[in-house]
């Protein structure tokens, strides 16, 4: 395999990985040698992941987690190492959007689930991922903000409070783990076809979610995961607190 993506013997946690980026990413992990503790709040569906996974010959252990409550979130940590003796990788991806309004309109029940499930959900995984890799030395986390988490986002500004706060979780563990050689970098994806957008938007509001970018069309789920596995890639040693944009060349306006 090529040394750049293998990654045999690597324990990797990820979070909200029933569907959407989180699965694609376990799968693809799990093909390139990695061992996983997989989790989401939907428990079957994750099962049923973990289940195709291991089919595979790879292995792998799905958790029901609700990442808002630090418990599960430790639980995903203790549980990789009480199995797989360590925690490489952290990937704290859960999240949820909220239904499209002005902000005036948003009211404190969207702002407290946002805060618990996209920023809080973060920092949970991040704190017991981070203890873990202390004591081994090294890690590499990576958070899924969000072009959300970059620039405004109309409509959309419990999300955009939620993915911004990601990205400032994100650069100040890079700084303060820096010399510990633990890596914490964020992606930050625009409108992608995962269930998140595909249950809500119609091919007509798909096709006007595009316009918005220089590439006239919406992210496919195998791009982002690509530079997902790319920035968690074992020869990717020297690039922490960065925060980058997958987006068809929406930042580049
Ligand atoms: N799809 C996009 O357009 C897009 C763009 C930018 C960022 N993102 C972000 O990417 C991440 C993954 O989203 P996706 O697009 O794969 O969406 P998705 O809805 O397909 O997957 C999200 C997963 O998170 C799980 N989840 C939700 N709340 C949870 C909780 N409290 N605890 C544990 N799991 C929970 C869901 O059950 C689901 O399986 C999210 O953080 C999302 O905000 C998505």
């Amino acid at each position: 395999m090529d040394p750049l993506l293998d990654f045999t013997g690597k324990v990797a946690v990820i979070t909200g990985a029933a569907q959407g980026f989180g699965k694609l990413l376990a799968e693809e992990l799990a093909k390139r040698g990695a061992k996983l503790v997989i989790s989401d709040i939907k428990d079957d569906a994750v099962q049923a992941v973990a289940k195709a996974i291991s089919a595979t010959g790879a292995e792998v252990i799905a958790l029901a987690s609700d990442v808002s409550k630090n418990d599960d979130c430790k639980a995903m940590v203790e549980t990789a190492v009480k199995n797989f003796g360590r925690v490489d990788i952290g990937v704290n991806n859960a999240g949820v959007a909220h239904e499209f309004m002005p902000l005036h309109d948003i009211d404190e029940s969207i702002m407290d689930s946002q805060f618990a499930i996209n920023v809080k959900g973060v920092q949970f995984g991040m704190r017991h991922q981070i203890q873990q890799m202390l004591t081994q030395g090294e890690g590499a986390i990576l958070n899924v903000s969000s072009m959300a988490g970059l620039n405004g986002a109309a409509r959309g500004s419990a999300y955009a409070m939620a993915k911004h706060a990601v990205i400032g979780l994100t650069k100040t563990g890079a700084v303060e783990y820096g010399r510990n050689n633990i890596r914490i970098n964020a992606i930050c994806p625009f409108f992608t076809l995962t269930p998140m957008v595909t249950n809500f938007a119609d091919e007509v509001q798909q096709q006007k979610m595009s316009r918005g970018a220089p590439m006239h069309r919406l992210g496919e789920p195998k791009e982002i995961v690509a530079m997902m596995l790319m920035m968690l890639s074992p020869a990717n040693t020297y690039m922490t607190g960065q925060c980058i944009a997958i987006d068809g060349g929406v930042s580049a306006q």
